[in-house]
């Protein structure tokens, strides 16, 4: 590789990619928790947190998004993308893509079924948002909600195989993939 192509992700990029794997895993659980406790204080609470936490994902997936854009990822070393068979390669690509789909249509069909059951958004009890879709409370409860789940669903099972993937870099090939994308970098393997 010539010496000034870059090997790993920027360190803004890898900022974004550990916050946004946290928040997620924990916006997933609290989801599920949240849906199955009885009518309380701490269920309104825990809903409101939920939203809160989806928007502020959403607004940073956007900022990732335009990061992305402008600031491409690093290539794959050749020992690593020679030892990759192709399907490996195209999984590689299509994992990412789709991570990035569905960190948009997950937090957006949250939004819609809270607009479609007629309850306002006002993030962090600040910014009030706007309702994008008309209040019909059967479409929010027959097709919102199941679609919010599943994509929820998918995202977490996405980004198990996504990250089981990297494990498996990191733990049984051990060609350093991880590196590109940790904070703290073992050792400069592709200088
Ligand atoms: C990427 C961010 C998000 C993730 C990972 C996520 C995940 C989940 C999960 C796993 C559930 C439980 C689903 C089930 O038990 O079938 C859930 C429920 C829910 N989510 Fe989200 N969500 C996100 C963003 C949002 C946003 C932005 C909103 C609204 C603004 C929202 C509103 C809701 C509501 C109202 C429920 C309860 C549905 C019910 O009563 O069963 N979510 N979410
Ligand atoms: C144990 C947990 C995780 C590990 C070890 C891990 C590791 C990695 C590594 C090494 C890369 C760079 C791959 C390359 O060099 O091309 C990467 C990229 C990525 N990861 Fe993770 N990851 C984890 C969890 C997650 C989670 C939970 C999410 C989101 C739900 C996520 C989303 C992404 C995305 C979208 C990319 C592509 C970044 C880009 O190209 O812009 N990761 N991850």
């Amino acid at each position: 590789m010539n010496p000034s192509t870059p090997s790993r992700y920027t360190t803004t990029a890898i900022a974004l990619h550990w916050l946004l794997a946290v928040a997620l895993v924990g916006s997933f659980s609290v989801g599920l928790y949240m849906a199955d406790l009885p009518l309380s204080p701490q269920r309104v609470k825990l809903y409101n947190w939920h939203k809160w936490a989806g928007i502020t994902i959403l607004a940073l997936s956007a900022v990732r998004l335009l990061w992305r854009l402008s600031h491409p990822p690093p290539p794959l070393p050749a020992p690593i993308r020679s030892a990759m068979p192709g399907w490996q390669r195209a999984a590689h690509r299509g994992l990412h893509g789709l991570l990035y789909l569905l960190f948009f249509a997950v937090p957006l069909l949250g939004w819609a079924y809270s607009s479609a059951l007629g309850v306002p958004i006002v993030w962090l009890g600040l910014l009030p948002l706007p309702d994008f879709v008309p209040v019909d409370k059967a479409f929010a409860d027959a097709v919102l909600k199941p679609l919010h789940g599943l994509g929820a669903f998918s995202l977490a099972a996405v980004a198990g195989v996504h990250a089981a993937a990297a494990l498996k870099h990191h733990f049984i090939d051990r060609d350093g993939l991880l590196d590109r994308m940790s904070p703290f970098p073992r050792r400069n393997r592709f200088p």
